[in-house]
């Protein structure tokens, strides 16, 4: 046993002996790294540009590379498949509750688009791509987000002025110079303040929103929602006086509106706009609610609230209307919808 030991410790030193350089830190183990090494590891990208390879690659090249490595996960447009990463789209949704944070709506530094697609995409095959495709596929990103014309080249030259949207959307955290020197102290143990009351309530202060509707059935637990095998038909136009039955089948279906969307006498606008007199009504019309550019982009090409594309509206929200900043999934069934639509037909102005 102790021979054995022996002879691995003596062989340990011979290998460590004979390696070219010892490291000469304090453990006495393996070597320097040799640059070649270092820089076969190392492929940062600075946002200045600094450690780009050259190269160039445009739009449409970036096209084809990506409908060949990328699409089948993030989409043809970037706009991604299923739950596989959108590389594009969400600008303006940064203030939103439910953001969508992407290349062109979130990232602030175009070296990391490079830097991460070189580094680990595609995804099962990192670092399986050329610079030039790189570039190339960076473009094509930017072209997908709007942020560059089809003609547009980029290359290892034109790199660092390309400005992102969101550059000036972060903030370097300072807090450890500006704060903590603030927040020094221990905190009292003992013969502390006797007695703690509450002198006030934030609601009554009135810096707590009330939202009205809360407390019912909007509060409860969203039901899943029933299957329609049989799609029914929806009424072509509303009847002069909508059926009876569909209206109160429709006022239960509002339930799960009722936590954004106010109807009736003294309706106001919370979350969502009150939608008194919505049928028939231009969209994006009520006073004092701030809408989405979404919504206003489709109400200035004249969208008008009729039967069909608010059933089409409620079906699929952002599929109707992309960006929309109504968070709703969508009404599952054409009974629900032919009964919503029925229901909100009943409240005039
Ligand atoms: C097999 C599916 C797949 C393929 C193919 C693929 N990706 Fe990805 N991609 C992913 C996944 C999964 C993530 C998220 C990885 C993570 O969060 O760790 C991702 C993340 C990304 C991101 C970061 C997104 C973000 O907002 O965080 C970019 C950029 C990206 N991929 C670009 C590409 C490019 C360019 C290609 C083609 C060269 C590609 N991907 C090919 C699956 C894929
Ligand atoms: C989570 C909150 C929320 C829920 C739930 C919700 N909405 Fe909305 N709704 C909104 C918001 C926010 C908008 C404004 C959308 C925009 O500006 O893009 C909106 C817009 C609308 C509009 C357009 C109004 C106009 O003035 O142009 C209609 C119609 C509408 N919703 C109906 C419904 C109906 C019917 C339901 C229930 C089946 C529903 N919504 C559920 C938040 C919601």
């Amino acid at each position: 046993m102790s021979r054995f030991l022996k002879f691995t410790l003596v062989a340990g030193i011979t290998i460590s002996a004979t390696a070219t350089a010892v490291w000469p830190g304090e453990y006495g183990l393996g070597r320097e790294a040799l640059p070649e090494e270092i820089a076969a590891w190392d492929v940062k990208i600075m946002p200045d540009g600094r450690g780009l390879p050259e190269g160039s690659g445009d739009v449409w090249t970036g096209d084809e590379v990506f409908a060949e490595h990328c699409a089948a996960c993030h989409g043809d447009f970037a706009e991604g498949i299923g739950n596989w990463p959108k590389l594009a789209g969400g600008q303006g949704t940064l203030d939103h509750k439910d953001p969508l944070k992407t290349v062109g709506s979130y990232w602030p530094h175009l070296s990391t688009v490079w830097d991460y697609v070189n580094r680990s995409m595609p995804f099962g095959n990192a670092q399986s791509l050329t610079p030039d495709d790189v570039y190339a596929i960076t473009a094509y990103i930017l072209y997908s987000n709007n942020l560059v014309d089809d003609d547009f080249v980029l290359s290892h030259e034109n790199f660092a002025e390309f400005e992102m949207p969101n550059a000036d959307g972060f903030i370097v955290d300072d807090r450890a110079v500006t704060e903590y020197a603030i927040w020094h102290g221990e905190p009292c143990m003992e013969n502390c303040k006797d007695s703690v009351e509450i002198t006030m309530r934030a609601a009554v202060l009135d810096v707590t929103p009330d939202e009205e509707g809360t407390e019912t059935e909007a509060a409860a637990p969203a039901e899943p929602e029933p299957v329609e095998a049989a799609a029914v038909e929806i009424a072509p136009e509303p009847a002069s006086a909508p059926d009876p039955e569909l209206v109160a089948a429709g006022e239960k279906v509002f339930r799960k509106c009722k936590a954004c969307h106010q109807v009736g006498e003294g309706a106001k606008n919370r979350v969502g706009p009150q939608l008194n007199d919505v049928m028939g009504r231009a969209a994006g019309a009520v006073d004092g609610f701030k809408y989405s550019s979404a919504l206003e982009g489709m109400a200035a090409d004249g969208l008008v609230w009729d039967q069909e594309n608010l059933a089409a509206f409620l079906a699929n929200p952002r599929g109707f209307m992309k960006e929309t900043r109504m968070a709703f999934a969508g009404l599952r069934s054409d009974e629900d919808i032919a009964a919503i639509t029925a229901y909100l037909s009943t409240f005039g102005e």
